[in-house]
């Protein structure tokens, strides 16, 4: 499985420490940027992410900016994708058994390191129900 990331300044520290967890489970990762924490705008990586998910460059994304909220408005404008800004393990579950979110977004400045890597293996590790979870999906 490849994953895209993508952070702002807000979410960049976040971005590495998930870059490492996902290097670390063998898992290829593209990186979308951003490159340091100097400030930069979370609508252009949000969106790149979405585009190289909606592509297939990369099967799934995560995002990170300072509370997942702006850069998960941005990825969801992208035909596609389903961005679940997620703050709890079960709320990670959810989004894959029920929206079969095909990008996660976390807040580098709200969430826990160790709390948002929790999130990340839950949201890796399960899968999409389909059923009448795919009629709604599809309604989308
Ligand atoms: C940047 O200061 C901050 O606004 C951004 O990281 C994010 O939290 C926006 O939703």
């Amino acid at each position: 499985m490849k994953i895209a990331v993508a952070s702002d300044h807000g979410g960049y520290q976040l971005k590495e420490e998930i870059k490492k967890y996902l290097a670390a489970r063998g898992i290829e990762v593209l990186d979308l940027g951003t490159g340091s924490e100097e400030m930069v705008d979370y609508p252009i990586y949000g969106k790149a992410c979405g585009e190289a998910v909606a592509s297939g460059q990369a099967e799934r994304g995560i995002v990170c900016c300072g509370t997942g909220i702006g850069i998960s408005i941005a990825a969801n404008k992208v035909e596609g994708i389903r961005c679940a800004l997620c703050t709890n393990v079960h709320m990670a579950e959810m989004s894959r058994k029920h929206n079969n979110a095909n990008l996660l977004a976390l807040g580098g400045r709200t969430t826990e390191t160790q709390t948002a890597l929790d999130i990340t293996a839950a949201w890796l590790d399960t899968e999409f129900e389909g059923g009448r979870h795919q009629r709604r999906v599809d309604m989308l």
